[in-house]
Order: structure tokens, then sequence, then C-alpha cells
């Protein structure tokens, strides 16, 4: 029988990042693993998600930010995310046994102790890391409760690339849309945008007017409008919404990823009275805190679409704890695709 470990391997946060962040801002560090108290199980990770949050959560002013899944990092503290482990050792309590894999929040560990009550326990056969860690409930969920698609739709989606939205314009165009159309600030990821997300268009953050370029990708407006970065993409949707549209709002990246630092506030001009006259609908959306029923769902859905071969989970997959931090200053520089994830 396995001998459970005394340490686990955890990445903390060294130092805040000063403007961009730096792998070097992070360290890989041996921590004593406590004995297991009544329903605590210990957790052999295998696979956990790099959020771009976590430059956010890790800048010097951080605070607790409702619908961001991890708390605001001091130095010295480990980082947490989205993971995927097997049970090696269960108290009575937990109700868990050993060999189950369960999904749960301490990720960027190669070991955890766990609340069995936190954890979901996953199938063990064919398990994909992707469908579970992925965004792809977020972008269902934001596309099915925080608005809806009509058949026909013009849709806009930005950061189209990355995690949630790689997902979004697939699942719009499954839920009925008409013309999808992503945003990206790596010209290198258009090509891979249409052939394999199946956007129609796309519109690329490279210093040209936002509005000038989707005014002639969207020739007659948009109707939905999912929105990640916030800033000029905002307000140039705004000008090109069609009467009745309607925008879902789930991050704003110009300021998580903003190039001086990461800030949690986001100003961004609109033309306020297009709202009135157009009857555009402006909604925030978090999936985590406003359904989180809508994952069983997800999980349906995209087994029937897999099965047609009309959807795809795009992911970049690391290997090995030590080359997380690399992944999530790569992650926010852009360099990467679909959501991120690394493989112990
Ligand atoms: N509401 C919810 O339920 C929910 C849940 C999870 C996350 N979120 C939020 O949703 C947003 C997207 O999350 P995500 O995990 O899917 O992130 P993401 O889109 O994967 O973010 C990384 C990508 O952002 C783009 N990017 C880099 N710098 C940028 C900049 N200065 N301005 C605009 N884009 C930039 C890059 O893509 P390109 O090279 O393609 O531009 C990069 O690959 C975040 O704000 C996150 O906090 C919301």
């Amino acid at each position: 029988m396995e001998q459970p470990p005394r340490v686990s391997q955890q990445v903390k946060l060294a130092a805040h990042p000063e403007g961009k962040l730096r792998s070097t801002d992070f360290i890989l560090a041996e921590t004593p693993l406590p004995s297991l108290a009544p329903h605590q199980v210990l957790l052999r990770n295998r696979w956990f998600r790099i959020s771009v949050s976590t430059r956010l959560m890790a800048s010097r002013d951080a605070k607790e930010i409702k619908g961001i899944p991890f708390p605001a990092l001091r130095p010295g503290d480990a980082l947490a995310d989205g993971a995927i482990g097997e049970v090696i050792a269960a108290t009575p309590e937990s109700g868990l046994k050993v060999g189950d894999t369960v999904s749960h929040s301490l990720g960027w560990r190669d070991y955890a102790v766990a609340d069995a009550r936190q954890c979901t326990v996953l199938p063990r056969e064919r398990l994909d890391p992707v469908a579970y860690l992925g965004h792809g409930w977020t972008a269902y969920a934001a596309l099915t409760r925080g608005t809806h698609i009509n058949r026909g739709d013009t849709v806009l989606v930005s950061s189209g690339a990355g995690a949630i939205g790689s997902m979004t314009g697939q699942i719009a165009r499954r839920l009925g849309a008409g013309r999808v159309i992503g945003s990206t600030g790596s010209p290198g990821k258009v090509e891979w945008m249409k052939h394999e997300l199946g956007y129609d268009a796309v519109i690329v953050r490279d210093g040209r007017p936002f509005a000038a370029q989707l005014a002639e990708a969207a020739p007659h407006g948009i109707d939905v409008f999912v929105d990640m970065v916030g800033g000029e993409q905002l307000t140039a949707a705004v000008s090109q919404a069609r009467e009745g549209a309607r925008f879902v709002i789930l991050g704003a990246l110009i300021a998580e990823l903003n190039a001086q630092g990461s800030s949690a506030i986001a100003p961004t001009e609109i033309d306020s009275f297009q709202l009135p006259i157009k009857g555009i609908t402006l909604r925030g959306y978090s999936a985590c805190e406003d359904d989180p029923g809508a994952f069983a769902e997800w999980m349906q859905r995209l087994d029937a679409w897999r099965h047609e071969g009309t959807v795809c989970l795009p992911a970049t997959i690391f290997k090995g704890l030590d080359n997380a931090p690399k992944a999530l200053q790569e992650a926010c520089e852009g360099k990467l695709k679909g959501v991120v994830l690394v493989e112990l």
C-alpha cells in the first residue's frame, strides 16, 4: 500500500508582482501536510486550472471579490484554483474512499488535505479534465441564464480565444446564432479561431479603432455581446448594437491584465443614450454565484454535442508543478489558447 506523503509541494506567492507578472513572483515550497481531521481526505492532484484572475489576486491591493473562487494573496500564501485529484487517504466521516477521483479547489500543489464536503466525485473512466476544469459551463450558463440566443442572432465575443471565449463562440452557434464574431489581441490566433472555433470573423486588437473593425465585421449590428474585456470593445459594441441587443458582462480583462499592473477597476465610456433608444440590456453575470445548477445541464449538452462532433474543448496543457508559474505568465501575456491546465 502507498505510504501517505508527509509534505506537499505548493506554489506560493513570493512577492506582489510589480507591473508585468513574472514567473519569479512565485516559489515552489515544501509544506508539511497536517494529519487528517474528521471529514477530511488526502488527495494527490492530477490536474489543476490556471486562471488569469490569479494575477489580480496576487496584486498588492487585492481584496476578496465575489465570483473569484480564490482569496487575495499575501507573500507566503499558497495559490489555489480548480483541481482534479485522487483520494489516497480518507477518514470514515468523509464518505469517500481511496481511489475516488474528485474535483476540488486546492490546485497549485501536488498533495492537498481537503474537506470531503467541498469535493465532488467524478467518473474515473475516460475522465476528460478539460470538460471538468474548463469554462464551457461558464460560457453555457452565460448564454442560457445571463442572456439567451435567438435564431440568427449576430453574437460578439471578446477575448474569443480565451478560456471562456473559446467555448462561447462555439456554444452560441449551437444555440442558434447566425453570425459569430470574436476578438483577440494575437494575430497568430485568427486562423485557428476561424477554423477550429468556427468564428465567421475575428477582430484583432492591434491599435486600429475597434469600432471601425466591428462595423466592418457586423455591418447590420450585433444582437448579443458576451464581454470578458471592457474598454473600447464595450464602447464599440454599444454603438454597433441593434434594437433589443443583450449584453452579458463576465469580466474586465483590460483591468485584470492591464500592462501597468492588475486592477479591479475598469472605467469604460459608453454612449448611455443608446441604451433606451435601442432598448439594450446590460447585465453582469457570474456563473458560479448565479446558477451553480447550470453545470450538470452543460455536461449533458456537451456529451451530445461532442458525440455529433460539433464542439471542441480547446486547452493548453503544461506538465509539472514547476511549470505552473510559467503557464500563468504566458496566459496573462496572451500566448496561450483555451483553458490552461497543469498536469502532474
Ligand atoms: N463571470 C463569470 O462567471 C466568470 C468566471 C470565470 C472568469 N471570469 C472572468 O472572465 C474574464 C475572462 O476569463 P478567462 O479565464 O476566460 O480569461 P482569458 O480570456 O483566457 O484571458 C487570457 C487572455 O486574455 C487576452 N488578453 C491579454 N491581455 C489582454 C488585455 N490587456 N486586454 C484584453 N485581453 C487581453 C489574451 O487573449 P488574446 O491574445 O486572444 O487577446 C489572453 O490569452 C476574466 O475577467 C475573468 O476574471 C468570469
